[in-house]
């Protein structure tokens, strides 16, 4: 190995994760010691001078804001709700999505005067989305199973991701609105894009490239 810096990168634990080792291996940056991780959190790799950590998604960013990690893979939605600093330098196009707003089927959501309640884990992204159509609602913050605000009567309508439609539709839901579209997105500090130009401009090249690569296909 030559006498490189080590770069530290951040994946997003669960649903991109895969998505981001495959495409690690596909631009030949080494991430084998993630395949059999079992319960470890840091990857070091003897061979090169990059490591790998594992953390949740909005640990991701503040991990790379305070430069204990140089690089992060993350959602555009953890982007869009948590107001930090870091570069946004890529968009990996693979973890496809979208925010939207979606309630009960046959609900007069948009009608009425009264003030509606919206159940959302993105509260940022939701009253940011309301504020920007002049729609004043009370978001109520929720952790997990979104869905559920209007089933039982907590909320109107909700603000979530929407990949399959799966979620929405078994619970009978549909979407009234879509807010935008999201996808994996690669962030590097701040300082680090400056201390480590060299071996940061190459996992970014490369990673560019495979993307590139597969949009061509
Ligand atoms: C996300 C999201 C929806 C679901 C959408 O939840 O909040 O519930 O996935 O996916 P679909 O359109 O493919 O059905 P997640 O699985 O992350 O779990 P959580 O609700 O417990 O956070």
């Amino acid at each position: 190995m030559e006498n490189k810096q080590t770069v530290r990168i951040a994946l997003t634990k669960g649903r991109i994760e895969q998505g981001a080792i495959d495409i690690f291996k596909a631009a030949d940056i080494d991430c084998s010691e993630l395949l059999n991780k079992g319960r470890k959190l840091i990857f070091e790799n003897k061979c090169s001078n990059i490591e790998f950590v594992l953390v949740k998604a909005a640990d991701v960013i503040t991990y790379v804001e305070h430069g204990v990690v140089d690089i992060g893979i993350v959602g555009k939605d953890t982007l869009m709700e948590y107001n930090k600093s870091f570069y946004e330098v890529l968009d990996l196009k693979f973890g496809c999505c979208k925010f939207a707003v979606a309630g009960p089927k046959n609900s007069n959501f948009y009608e009425g005067y009264n003030r509606k309640k919206i159940a959302t884990k993105y509260p940022n992204v939701a009253r940011n989305y309301f504020r920007t159509i002049g729609q004043d609602v009370e978001i109520i913050k929720i952790e997990g199973s979104v869905e559920l605000g209007p089933i039982l009567g907590l909320a109107d309508a909700i603000v979530d991701i929407v990949e399959t439609g799966n979620t929405l539709k078994e619970n009978g839901l549909v979407i009234y609105e879509d807010i935008c579209s999201i996808s994996a997105r690669m962030i590097v500090n701040i300082a680090s894009i400056k201390m480590k130009k060299e071996e940061i401009g190459e996992i970014m090249l490369k990673v560019q490239r495979e993307v590139s690569k597969r949009e061509a296909v």
